[in-house]
């Protein structure tokens, strides 16, 4: 049987890749309060998913995916989070913010296409599944901070709601975290 413990860190993120897509197509078609709950999920569930790509993954790519690969990767990422402050800051009854909205989604899965054909294969040919596993731990670390799978029962919001705040504020938290447990793991 395949436990979560089994997993590797590409396993976790293209698992996130789909619960990202997922977020993005129930926000739409939420409102009230259930549509702010579901926004404070994305910004959450991308805090972790891009601080653990941050931290391990892009790092361990620059040296079989490239430099050139690699920032533009995390240019996107620092797009995506000014586009969430925006989002945040419009509030999720903007009549603006649907359009908007779309627009970041469609930038968040170009951005995750693109490390799903140009980093996730060359870590997978690279790294020994041991390591793959290991950083998995990065991706376990930001989760510890805020819980992003949805818990079994729990028909409101998808997650467990333990941060909540800027967008910018949320990410530098996530980021603090898979940071210090890199430095006390050597990935
Ligand atoms: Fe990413
Ligand atoms: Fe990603």
């Amino acid at each position: 049987m395949t436990t979560t413990e089994d997993r590797d860190v590409i396993d976790l993120l293209l698992a996130q890749h789909e619960q990202i897509k997922g977020l993005f197509a129930g926000i739409v078609v939420a409102d009230g309060d259930r549509k702010g709950d579901l926004f404070n999920d994305l910004v959450r569930l991308l805090a972790v998913h891009e601080s653990a790509e941050e931290q391990v993954v892009h790092p361990a790519a620059r040296s079989s995916a490239g430099d050139e690969v690699v920032e533009a990767r995390l240019h996107e990422e620092s797009e995506a989070k000014h586009a969430l402050s925006d989002l945040y800051d419009l509030g999720v009854e903007h009549p603006e913010f649907d359009a908007r909205l779309a627009m970041l989604e469609k930038a968040v899965v170009e951005h995750a296409t693109h490390e799903e054909q140009e980093e996730f294969p060359r870590l997978r040919q690279e790294l020994s599944a041991e390591r793959l596993r290991r950083m998995a731990g990065a991706v376990r670390a930001a989760e510890a901070i805020s819980p992003t799978r949805p818990h079994p029962g729990a028909g409101e919001s998808a997650t467990v709601n333990m941060l909540a705040g800027p967008p910018v504020a949320v990410f530098d938290k996530i980021r603090d975290a898979v940071r210090d447990w890199r430095q006390s793991n050597k990935d």
